[in-house]
Order: structure tokens, then C-alpha cells, then sequence
């Protein structure tokens, strides 16, 4: 078994891990979404299992999750948000690994949007919150750990989140390259702290990324203990 010839470096800590593509629903049959699996969460989840934390996964994956951790299943941005603050007082640490769906539509049809005629559909969309710089302002002892799905610009774009969201640590993919980001068994990240410190990882399977991450988050001076 993993979890005894893991380190218990995390024992008894309390760890949130969100994980999958949130969904906003246009009408009963129809979502606006994105292409993530959740493997990574779950990998996450497993990994802090196996040293010992106490973790809930909040869950919009359809995928069957991790056996051995409390699970929460959410759809929607707003869903995942009260989730979180629900448990975010008695937790330690949170590892936001969710790719949340950035808008949603402003009005959700109570039934089905027939085609009928029309030639094109116009849809309104509004931003959901988000869940990170609303934990943020909430944070106490909690660590939160950020990921940055980028196209461009990798270390740019994640560096300016982890700065906005007040993070402790930004996980940063390009999802573009091959054996990263979405639906991958693999990923390619880089970690930015916020001192300016950078480590890049070579490509790894998702369950040794998320060890590797345990152990930048156990090197934090904020890491309960140290
Ligand atoms: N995130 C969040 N709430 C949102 C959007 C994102 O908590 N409404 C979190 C994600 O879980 C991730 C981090 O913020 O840990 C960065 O997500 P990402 O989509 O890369 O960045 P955004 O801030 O949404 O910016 P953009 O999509 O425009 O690049
Ligand atoms: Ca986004």
C-alpha cells in the first residue's frame, strides 16, 4: 500500500483539493464548459491521502473519484465557491487545481432551446467569481496553491496570477504542449513562488506532479510546523 511507504508530512493536515471543469448550464440539456479531466485533482487528492492529510475533494469531474477521500460533487463556479468556504476555516491547505468556467449564461432557459428557424443563436454571458481571489481575502493561516492553464506567455501570465490572487504557490502549464495540461496522463508544469522563485519540472506522470507539488507546498515558511 502507497500510503505507508509515504512520507507523513501531512498528517492530520486539512486539505481542499478542487478538481475538473465547472459547468454553467444554458437549459436542461446544454452547459457551457471546458476540456478538463480532473485527473490532476485527483492525483492531488491521492497524493495527500497517501502522507497523511485529512482531504475533501470538491469535484466537478464526472470521473469516478479517489476511494479513500471525502468527495463533494459540484457543477458550477458558484456551486464550488460555497463548497470551499463551507470547509475553508478548518482547513490548511487549499490546492485549486479546478479549471473554473470563466462566464456563464446571464439567464438559463427553463426548457430546452429548440433550433427551430432561426439562422443564430446569441447567447449573453456574464463572469462567475472567482473562487480564488474570494478565498484570498478570507485567508488566515491557509495556504493556497493556484494553477495557471496558459497558451502564451507561460511564466507572465502565471506570475501575474499569483500576484493578483495573493497565492503561495502557482502550478504553471502551457496546455498547448503535448503530454500537458488537459486530459493528459502527463503533465509539464513550472512553480513560481512568490519571492521570484522558479523550478521547472521535466514531464512527469499526474500522481508524481502532485508529490512534487506536496513537496514545494512543505518548503513554504507558511507549511504548518515549520
Ligand atoms: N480560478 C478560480 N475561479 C475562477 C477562475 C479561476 O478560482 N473563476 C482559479 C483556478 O482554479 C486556477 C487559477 O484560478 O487555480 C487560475 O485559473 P486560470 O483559468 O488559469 O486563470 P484566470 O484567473 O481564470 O484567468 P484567464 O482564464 O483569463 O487566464
Ligand atoms: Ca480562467
Amino acid at each position: 500500500c502507497r500510503r505507508a511507504l509515504a512520507p507523513q508530512d501531512y498528517r492530520d493536515l486539512v486539505v481542499l483539493v478542487t478538481a475538473g471543469g465547472t459547468r454553467e448550464p444554458l437549459d436542461p440539456v446544454r452547459y457551457i464548459g471546458n476540456y478538463s479531466s480532473g485527473k490532476m485533482g485527483y492525483a492531488l487528492a491521492r497524493a495527500a491521502w497517501e502522507r497523511g492529510a485529512r482531504v475533501t475533494l470538491i469535484t466537478a469531474s464526472p470521473l469516478p473519484p479517489p476511494p479513500e477521500v471525502e468527495v463533494v460533487r459540484v457543477q458550477t463556479a458558484a456551486e464550488m465557491l460555497a463548497a470551499l468556504e463551507e470547509r475553508f476555516t478548518g482547513a490548511d491547505i487549499v490546492l485549486k487545481a479546478a479549471a473554473v468556467a470563466d462566464f456563464r449564461p446571464v439567464a438559463r432557459a427553463a426548457q430546452k432551446i429548440k433550433k427551430g428557424q432561426q439562422g443564430e443563436l446569441i447567447i449573453h454571458l456574464e463572469p462567475t467569481v472567482d473562487i480564488l481571489a474570494c478565498l484570498s481575502r478570507m485567508k488566515e493561516r491557509q495556504i493556497l496553491v493556484g494553477f495557471a492553464a496558459e497558451t502564451e506567455d507561460l511564466l507572465a501570465n502565471a506570475g501575474q496570477k499569483l500576484r493578483d490572487k495573493q497565492l503561495d504557490l502557482i502550478v504553471a502549464n502551457d496546455v498547448t504542449r503535448p503530454g500537458a495540461g488537459f486530459g493528459s496522463e502527463t503533465n509539464i508544469v513550472t512553480f513560481l513562488f512568490p519571492g521570484g522563485r522558479k523550478e521547472e519540472l521535466p514531464q512527469l506522470p499526474k500522481l508524481e506532479v502532485a508529490h512534487r507539488i506536496l513537496d514545494a507546498v512543505t518548503t513554504l515558511s507558511r507549511f504548518p510546523g515549520r
